[in-house]
């Protein structure tokens, strides 16, 4: 029996010795030189807090509300691929987890449980992930089966219209485990039944032509909210309109009046929340596609002033450590998502690896909430940190 690790770096540590080298690299990776892999961790220890005393912590409440969701903590369950090379079970296990620690599961499109199987196994609220391919009734039947197996909203990945270059699946000729979901789906050479190069193939069958206006075929198709990850920049964040007054009171439309460029020549162009989205993910998919791309930590704000509340804001990139979470919602998300370290928990141990590491990012970013003087979440405000420009 390996060692209890005591924070989510040890769990890192014990998948690697855990895993075969071709799928921890997997894991690990990230796009080209991983200087984003880095920078994502990194940008969060160059902020630092400025923490209150003599306010009353002696309870503290960790819980938030997502698009309605009551959750135990601001912490969910990124979506992240192929969870039956850490583990067997797969992503089962990771859904038991979630509901065990009360948080949302977004489940992987390139999962290797299906999404019935997924369903079944726990009652934890559940997000399906969505990549577009090119044939649109497969993106399209899968939506279906999300919604028929009670999943609670969609998650468009919108960063990938091809995959970044992960080098080390290159030199270690990663080969991945059938697609569940996309069983029968698929006659191109990205086989679901027997394995393939989904990384490489995957550019023959994602659509890169997807634009802001395939938002409208998304909401024609489902009426689960739809989030969107992926976002860096404030253009993809808002509608750029003269003055916040009046981009402010075109937000009174009701929902189902879409606004049009061409009528209302000010607006330069129309972004995630005039399309109506949900919300929001601020997200490189964990520097995984365009390297040099900024830390999520690090565009965060910039996305947060674009949106002005009207939308919800999440991220991930990097988190490891309960100050992360804190930072995170400091500079303005509702939650962070977490990518790397749930599947490190489940190649280490299984459903209750992924347990542990959700109970251990809670109980850190519990104890800086004390340390910090701030009893709720809602008590954390952007006064308590100090970002790197801040500093004196
Ligand atoms: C991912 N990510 C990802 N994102 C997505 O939208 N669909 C996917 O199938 C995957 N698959 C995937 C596999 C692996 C192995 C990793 C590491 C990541 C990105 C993921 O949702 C998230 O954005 C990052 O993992 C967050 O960064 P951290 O927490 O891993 O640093």
């Amino acid at each position: 029996m390996a060692a209890e690790p005591v924070n989510l770096n040890e769990f890192q540590e014990l998948a690697r010795l855990a895993l075969p080298k071709m799928y921890y690299d997997f894991y690990a990776g990230g796009a080209e030189d991983e200087h984003t892999l880095k920078e994502n961790v990194e940008a969060f220890h160059r902020i630092t807090f400025r923490p209150r005393i003599l306010v009353d912590v002696s309870r503290i409440d960790l819980s938030t509300t997502i698009l309605d969701y009551k959750i135990s903590a601001p912490i969910i369950i990124a979506p992240t691929a192929l969870h039956k090379l850490a583990n067997p079970e797969g992503e089962v296990a990771t859904a038991r987890a979630a509901a065990s620690c009360n948080t949302i599961m977004v489940l992987s499109f390139t999962s290797s449980s299906s999404i019935e199987e997924v369903a079944a196994s726990s009652n934890a609220v559940r997000f399906y992930q969505l990549y577009v391919f090119k044939k649109r009734d497969i993106t399209a039947t899968l939506v279906q089966r999300a919604e028929r197996n009670g999943f609670k909203a969609l998650v468009l990945t919108a960063d990938t219209p091809r995959l970044g270059r992960r080098e080390a699946d290159i030199k270690n000729k990663m080969i991945t485990p059938p697609l569940k979901n996309l069983e029968g789906l698929l006659s191109t050479k990205v086989s679901s039944d027997t394995g393939s190069n989904f990384e490489a193939d995957a550019n023959e069958t994602m659509d890169a032509s997807l634009s802001w206006k395939d938002l409208e075929w998304l909401r024609s198709i489902t009426n689960l909210p739809i989030l969107i990850k992926g976002i860096l920049t404030r253009e993809d964040g808002k509608i750029k309109a003269p003055s916040d007054d009046m981009s402010i009171a075109l937000f009174c439309f009701p929902c189902s009046l879409r606004l049009k460029e061409d009528s209302f020549p000010f607006i330069h162009s129309i972004k995630a929340v005039e399309v109506g989205v949900a919300g929001i993910i601020v997200s490189n998919h964990g520097a995984r596609q365009l390297d040099y791309s900024p830390a999520t930590i690090s565009a965060l704000e910039e996305v947060v002033h674009a949106v002005k509340g009207r939308v919800p804001i999440l991220m991930d990139g990097g988190v490891r450590r309960g100050t992360d979470v804190f930072k995170a919602l400091a500079l303005g998300a509702q939650a962070v998502l977490i990518g790397r370290p749930v599947v490190y928990g489940l190649a280490a141990k299984g459903e209750y690896g992924v347990r542990r590491v959700i109970e251990m990012l809670k109980d850190e970013f519990e104890l800086t909430m004390a340390l910090t003087g701030c009893p709720s979440v809602k008590h954390i405000t952007r006064k308590h940190v100090r970002t790197e420009q801040e500093r004196i």
